[in-house]
């Protein structure tokens, strides 16, 4: 049952994603030098990653190029990823050819063109919009190069050999939980208000978290304990363009001043991810002065929990970046040297060409209590990194 609803929402969410794809792609790609990314990154941006713990797998890397495909420098989590898989990468003796694309479909798919060309051997590829990328993968594929979909589902391509990943489900269902458990929901009375604010749907990560939460919260909407005020529940309607901050806080200062102006108290809002609950924290700062609501998250982003400790957002998802880039290098090495690669699921991800074997890492929540053992302690931040 849960899986039909969640793959009838992943076929809505994938057809959404074709028609954006269509109309982002440019009709052709050009065959020169791929543009540099624009972006300047943050300050932040540019600190250093924090250091992977365990030991890259030693691999006949020698005169081997792996290209690295990171969808923005805007938002700290890719800066990490991409410099955790830089420096494992490199310490397992491999080129690196690392390249951000500015948010910019056609960038990104210029970008892994020039990794192509230039002889890259393997392909780490987390895409901006995952049905977008079905020309550049189909010259991988012509030139015998493995593609690793990073962190997102690159779809419709049978270019794709492995996806490594955290469990997006599981991210949802912890974001569920943490809700159910903050307000007693088996137990208390209600009912209680809530909004809802998912991601991108370009991204097929992005069905996964929402329906993951759903999954736990709608008995509660279908009994009445929990009453979304705008009405506003389908994916579709609680989705976020490319997970902007700025969309997701324009959104919610119409959701606050269409339904809460008049002192209605808000007493939940689901988010899927940091960027997306940092434009609702945002909103709720001009336009709310009730009890501040359950607020979720997704990435440990700095921001976002330096807000966790002043109380704006109540929770967010701890992935550790450092573990998927180990995985990663590890399964670039099986690759290569003929190994069998290791995943852990085998069912759960269809990319439209079938089912991608996958490597699912797991997601942790991290609040107030406990993200001093979890962030600091792990020497993930530093304590002033957080002040
Ligand atoms: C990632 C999240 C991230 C979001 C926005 C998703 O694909 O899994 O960790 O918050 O993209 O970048």
């Amino acid at each position: 049952m849960k899986k039909k609803v969640l793959s009838a929402l992943i076929s809505v969410a994938m057809v959404a994603t074709l028609l954006i794809g269509c109309g982002a792609k440019a009709e052709e790609a050009p065959a020169a030098e791929a543009p540099a990314a624009t972006e300047e990154a943050t300050e932040e941006a540019t600190e250093e990653a924090p250091a992977a713990e365990e030991e890259a797998p030693a691999a006949e890397a020698t005169g081997t190029k792996v290209g690295v495909s990171m969808p923005t420098k805007d938002l700290q989590r890719w800066n990490q990823d991409g410099a955790n898989m830089e420096a494992e990468l490199k310490a397992a003796g491999y080129e690196v050819d690392l390249q951000y694309a500015s948010n910019d479909v056609q960038t990104q798919v210029s970008q892994i063109e020039n990794m192509i060309n230039s002889g890259c051997n393997v392909l780490v590829i987390a895409a901006i919009d995952g049905s977008s990328l079905g020309e550049p993968l189909d010259m991988a594929k012509a030139a015998g190069i493995p593609v690793i979909a990073y962190d997102r589902l690159i779809m419709n391509s049978d270019a794709v050999s492995y996806y490594a990943t955290f469990d997006n489900y599981m991210v949802g269902t912890k974001q569920g939980e943490y809700i159910e458990q903050a307000l007693d929901l088996a137990n208390a009375e209600g009912p209680f208000n809530m909004e809802i604010t998912a991601g991108d749907p370009g991204d097929n990560n992005a069905g996964f978290f929402y329906q993951g939460a759903m999954d736990v919260l709608q008995k509660y909407i279908d009994e009445g304990k929990i009453n979304v005020v705008s009405g506003q529940t389908k994916f579709e309607e609680v989705a976020t363009a490319q997970w902007s901050t700025e969309a997701a806080q324009s959104r919610a200062e119409n959701i606050l001043s269409s339904n809460y102006a008049d002192g209605t108290q808000l007493d939940i809002w689901l988010c899927s991810n940091d960027s997306t609950s940092m434009g609702v924290q945002n909103a709720l700062e001009a336009n709310y002065t009730g009890k501040y609501p359950v607020i979720t998250g997704q990435d440990c982003d700095k921001a976002n929990v330096k807000n966790m400790i002043a109380g704006k957002q109540s929770m967010s998802i701890f992935k550790d970046t450092r573990t998927l880039a180990s995985q990663v290098v590890k399964m670039v090495g099986q690759i290569l040297s003929g190994e069998t690669v290791d995943v852990n699921d085998t069912e759960t991800y269809d990319n439209g060409t079938g089912v991608i074997p996958s490597y699912l890492c797991e997601p942790v929540f991290a609040d107030v209590n406990n993200y001093k053992e979890l962030l600091i302690d792990s020497g993930y931040y530093t304590e002033a990194d957080l002040q």
